[in-house]
């Protein structure tokens, strides 16, 4: 059987960057041609998958003249995609570089208020691609206008569809989403707290806190991000912590994702949850080596993957 992974985002954006030499206000600042990507989480692991050598379906809602365009930008990249229209228009942010100083200002907007019919039209598209044994993939926040206990109903379908359903959110949606069946969530350190309901999570507190949430929810496998830590695996028999490897970081911008890209790929492999996280690992840490928006390279993600393994062979 053919098991394909499907990605699903909610608000997805055109990420827009210039540069421009020197900011000072009241005075026209010239900047250069915008470059144009496309993001929003399940977008991010949709590139991420196309960078480490594996296929995706990339399912978003997009409207107006931005939404045609991220579509575009999408389809150049060879990625497979399904939309669903909604009236709004899909929302573009801005990150401008003062050139001067190497320091980058990011401007971010809200996306547009989607409809019910909208994203009720939504998971009917959804139910109708998915297959069992996918893998089902939803990442970024919830946009306005959609319930917070969206990612239950999407968890649902996952259900009755036999797919696996890796969550990546944060908020009330993440909280609400864990009520249901869940077959992998990757918090990192904050959203953990979000779940436990604790302000912050201490060295110490991690593995219990961990433990306590298997045992109370229907998640087969939490994987903690840690940032320059690595990360945390935790499952109802393992509790495994896997280090990052020291880098030149030169932005995070979606080392998230990229985390989550090499952990699906690792799983459609057959790997063990061990060696899933030790990739998804090497992919956050390989998106941390690169400018702006781009996300991990398969080189830098198998060259550090190696490194990982020596370690823990050493
Ligand atoms: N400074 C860093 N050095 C090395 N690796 C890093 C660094 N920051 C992140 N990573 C890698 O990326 C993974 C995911 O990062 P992080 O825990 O910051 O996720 P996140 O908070 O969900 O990120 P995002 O902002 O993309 O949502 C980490 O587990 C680690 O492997
Ligand atoms: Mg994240």
């Amino acid at each position: 059987m053919h098991k394909k992974i499907v990605t699903l985002t909610l608000n997805p954006v055109i990420d827009k960057s210039v540069s421009v030499a020197g900011i000072s206000p009241n005075t026209k600042l010239r900047c250069t041609s915008p470059t144009y990507d496309a993001g929003g989480g399940g977008i991010n692991v949709s590139r991420a998958l196309k960078k480490l050598g594996e296929e995706s379906l990339c399912m978003y809602l997009a409207g107006g003249p931005t939404g045609e365009h991220l579509h575009q930008i999408l389809d150049k990249a060879g990625i497979d995609q399904i939309t669903v229209p909604i009236k709004g228009w899909t929302r573009d942010n801005l990150a401008v570089t003062d050139t001067t100083t190497n320091l980058q200002y990011r401007f971010g907007v809200p996306g547009p208020v989607v409809e019910k019919e909208e994203w009720e039209t939504l998971l009917k598209v959804l139910e109708e691609n998915l297959e069992e044994g996918d893998y089902l993939v939803a990442s970024g926040k919830l946009p306005p206008g959609i319930p917070d206990d969206f990612y239950v109903l999407v968890a649902e379908i996952a259900k009755s569809k036999k797919v696996r359903f890796i969550l990546d959110t944060s908020g009330e949606a993440l909280i609400k989403a864990t009520k249901s069946k869940v077959f992998m969530l990757k918090p990192n350190l904050g959203e953990l707290s979000t779940l436990c309901g604790v302000t912050s999570i201490s060295a110490m507190q991690l593995e219990p806190l961990a433990k306590k949430f298997l045992k109370e929810h229907d998640c087969e496998v939490l994987v903690v991000s840690l940032g320059p830590k690595g990360a945390l695996l935790a499952t109802k028999n393992l509790i495994e912590h896997i280090p990052a490897p020291t880098v030149l970081q030169k932005s995070t911008i979606g080392a998230g994702d990229s985390m989550v890209a090499g952990m699906v790929v690792s799983l459609l492999k057959g790997k063990t949850y061990s060696e899933m996280v030790q990739y998804g690992v090497a992919c956050g840490t390989a998106a941390t080596m690169h400018e702006g928006t781009q996300l991990c390279n398969k080189d830098d993600a198998d060259k550090l993957y190696q490194w990982i393994l020596g370690q823990k062979n050493a």
